[in-house]
């Protein structure tokens, strides 16, 4: 594994952007910016052999500058997904955070961490080189409590893993949930639906949202409903089903409660593209997976190459506390103690069968 880097841009306000590419014997090749951590490229072979770029994204900074809300490939903070009516309580203070999405709170406010410039620096990882990427967030910023340092680690394995180490540690208690959302597109970035993938989530049971996308406190079976992807399953059915919860979310765009133990990396989901006959499995630490189907996507914007990014033409698979876990106590708690460590593993492991 080899990770070299150069010049990518500069934002407006004059701070370096760099491309780090970070390949493997087997011709996997992972391209990340420090700009949001961000995944702007992943290039992945087919059954034979065959390369192709699986992840979303823009060709220059300026896309990602000007990105209406996609989040393409960026590392997600403070706190990703929604928090209702964009507050929550914590140690008796009530925190008001922005509400950029409608009244909720989402990905961590109007300044996430997928818009920072992150310190990059190439460092040995257990005997392989690994990209660390460490952001300092003040107390208050986004209206979170204690100044947080974070540090994500990724590492390209010569099995074809793209691992993601995340780590954060507070100076008072505070609430953290980090995640990626790289949209993948199995068949290659610009080949349009992915109706075709098939799904497996290692999970019996999911959350409800209501019609704002915000989970409401049940924890519910799949089983017998277009959210049971307990076997690899064909997502294409689901999309236009008239079940209640596929429209509260306009698709798929919900969390699974995972039957991981949270204690090292275990399969948390499979996605195949029998067109190509890509594999990806995800193995985490954390104990949910938000499926979102691509239900905002809008063709608007100019993706890599010139390539139009319609509805559903990618999905992602979010790992992550559960949503608005803050309001409903039987969820996983997002809470990070001062001085405790937050610590989590997400790796996305590419075959081909
Ligand atoms: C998450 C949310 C979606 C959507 C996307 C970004 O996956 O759950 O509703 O906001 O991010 O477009």
């Amino acid at each position: 594994m080899s990770i070299t880097a150069r010049f990518y841009a500069n934002t407006p306000d004059g701070k370096e952007v760099t491309l780090f590419t970070l390949e493997n014997s087997k011709g996997m090749k992972a391209e990340i910016i420090n700009y949001g951590g961000t995944i702007v490229s992943l290039y992945v072979p087919d059954k034979d052999g065959k390369l192709a770029d699986v992840t979303l994204g823009y060709d220059n900074l300026k896309g990602y500058l000007e990105d209406d809300g996609t989040y393409f490939g960026a590392l997600i903070g403070r706190h990703a997904n929604r928090i209702e009516k964009a507050e929550f309580e914590l140690n008796g203070v009530v925190y008001k955070l922005a509400k950029n999405d409608g009244e909720n709170n989402l990905h961590g406010g109007i300044k996430g961490f997928d818009k920072q410039v992150w310190d990059a620096e190439i460092i040995d990882w257990e005997g392989k080189e690994g990209l660390q990427l460490t952001y300092f967030s003040k107390d208050g910023e986004e209206n979170f409590p204690g100044n947080l340092k974070v540090k994500v680690v990724y590492v390209l394995s010569e099995d074809n893993g793209l691992e993601i180490h995340y780590y954060a540690v507070s100076d008072k208690d505070t609430v953290v949930n980090l995640t990626n959302h790289a949209y993948f597109n199995l068949s290659g970035h610009a080949a349009g639906s992915i109706s075709g993938h098939e799904l497996m989530i290692n999970a019996d049971q999911f959350t409800p949202i209501n019609n704002e996308g915000i989970p409401t406190g049940e924890i519910r079976d799949v089983k017998g409903t277009p959210m049971d992807f307990t076997k690899l399953s064909p997502i294409g059915p689901g999309f236009d089903s008239d079940d209640e919860q596929i429209i509260n979310g306009k698709g798929y765009d919900h969390n699974w409660v995972l039957k991981v133990s949270g204690k090292e990396p275990e399969k948390a989901a499979e996605l195949y593209d029998p067109a190509s006959g890509r594999v990806m499995e995800v193995f985490t630490t954390k104990p949910g997976i938000q499926f979102y189907s691509g239900n905002f996507l809008k063709g608007s914007g100019v993706g890599k190459g010139g390539a139009v990014y319609n509805k559903r033409s990618a999905l992602c698979l979010e790992t992550q506390y559960f949503p608005n876990a803050m309001k409903h106590k039987h969820f996983p708690s997002p809470i990070l103690k001062a001085g405790q460590e937050y610590k989590h593993t997400t790796i996305y492991k590419f075959s081909a069968r």
